[in-house]
This record gives C-alpha cells, structure tokens and sequence, in this order.
C-alpha cells in the first residue's frame, strides 16, 4: 500500500480530530495523532490500523507544555519525519458565561491550550515543512473564549480528502 502522505492531527482522541483522522485514514494517509488521554489514543491507533491498514503513530501530550510539544515533534521516527498536513486541532471551549461573570482560570486554560498549544505545534510543524521543502499545509481549528472570536482557518491544497 502507498502510504504516500502523511498528516499530524492534535486532539484526535474525540470529536473533529477523530472525524479527521477517518476520513484521512480512509484517503490512505500515514497518521500522526495526539491527546492527553493515552488509553483513548492507543486504542483509536489500532482501530484505524485495523480498519483502514494505514501506519498509525500516537503522540501522548499535553499541547500546553512547551518542552513536550518540541520534544514529540524533533524526536519523530524518519519515516513519520515528512509532514504534508497538519490539523492544528486540539482544544476545548472552557468557561462559556457571559463576559462579565466569567472564569479568569477558564481564560487561562483557554489561552494556553487554544494560542499557546497552537502556536507551539505550528513553529515545530512549519521548521519540519520547511527543512523537508513541503509547501506549508495547515489546517487550524481555533476557538477563543467568550466569544470573543470565533475563526476556523482552513489552508487545504486541493489533493487533499477535505476538498472532496
Ligand atoms: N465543537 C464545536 O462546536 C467547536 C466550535 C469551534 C471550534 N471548536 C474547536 O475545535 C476543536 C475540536 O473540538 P471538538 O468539539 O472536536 O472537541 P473534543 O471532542 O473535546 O476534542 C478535543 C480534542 O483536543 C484534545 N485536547 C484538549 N486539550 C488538550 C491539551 N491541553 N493537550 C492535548 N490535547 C488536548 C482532546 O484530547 P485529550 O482529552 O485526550 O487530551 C481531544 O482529542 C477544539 O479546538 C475546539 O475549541 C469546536
């Protein structure tokens, strides 16, 4: 089998990170898929093995942490090495009172997972696109607390499953 892309997925042990990592799983992508939940992970690592034969690599980690994030990424195996997606996923809307009533810690955590966790995977995805010459593929899935904003930025190239 021609396992001839391959795409990193944070946040795919539930929800829009596992629905992506089937349906790229299904195109035959080799899969990099991360969460905190290490049982979670492992057992949707061997399910999609199972379903799909796709290679299958989860990552446990917490995208907060700075040091771990760097680490998973520049200590990727050769063969998982060439990344041509990255599915910038892995968040959680915490805290949804009104402005005014509403959690500073909510805030914190959402600041740390939603922007900082992001930007964390997005500088060690883009060094690894870059040395290996991949134009940039990113898909970011980002939600901001309290509705201060809501974006979803999608830069999708036109071969992937996404555009079908
Ligand atoms: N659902 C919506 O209506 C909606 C709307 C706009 C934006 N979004 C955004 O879309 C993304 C996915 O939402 P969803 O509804 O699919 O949520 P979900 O089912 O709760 O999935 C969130 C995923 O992110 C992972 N995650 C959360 N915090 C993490 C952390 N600190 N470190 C590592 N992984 C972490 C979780 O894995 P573990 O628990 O295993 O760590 C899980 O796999 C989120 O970023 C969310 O903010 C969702």
């Amino acid at each position: 089998m021609d396992h001839s892309k391959t795409i990193l997925i944070t946040g795919a042990t539930s929800g829009f990170g596992l629905a992506c990592a089937e349906k790229f799983a299904g195109n035959n992508y080799q899969l990099i898929i991360t969460g905190r939940r290490k049982d979670r992970l492992d057992h949707v690592a061997a399910d999609l093995k199972n379903r799909f034969g796709v290679e299958v690599l989860s990552l446990c980690f917490d995208v907060r942490d700075r040091a771990a994030v760097i680490d998973a990424i520049e200590k990727l195996p050769d063969e998982f090495r060439n990344i041509d997606v990255l599915v910038n996923n892995a968040g959680l809307a915490a805290g949804k009172d009104n402005f005014d009533e509403a959690s500073l810690d909510d805030w914190d955590t959402m600041v740390d997972t939603n922007i900082k966790g992001f930007a964390y995977i997005a500088q060690s995805v883009a060094k690894l696109m870059i040395q290996n010459k991949k134009a940039i593929s990113l898909i970011w899935v980002l939600l901001l607390p309290n509705r201060f904003m809501l974006r979803v930025i999608c830069i999708v190239p036109p071969n992937t499953p996404w555009a079908h």
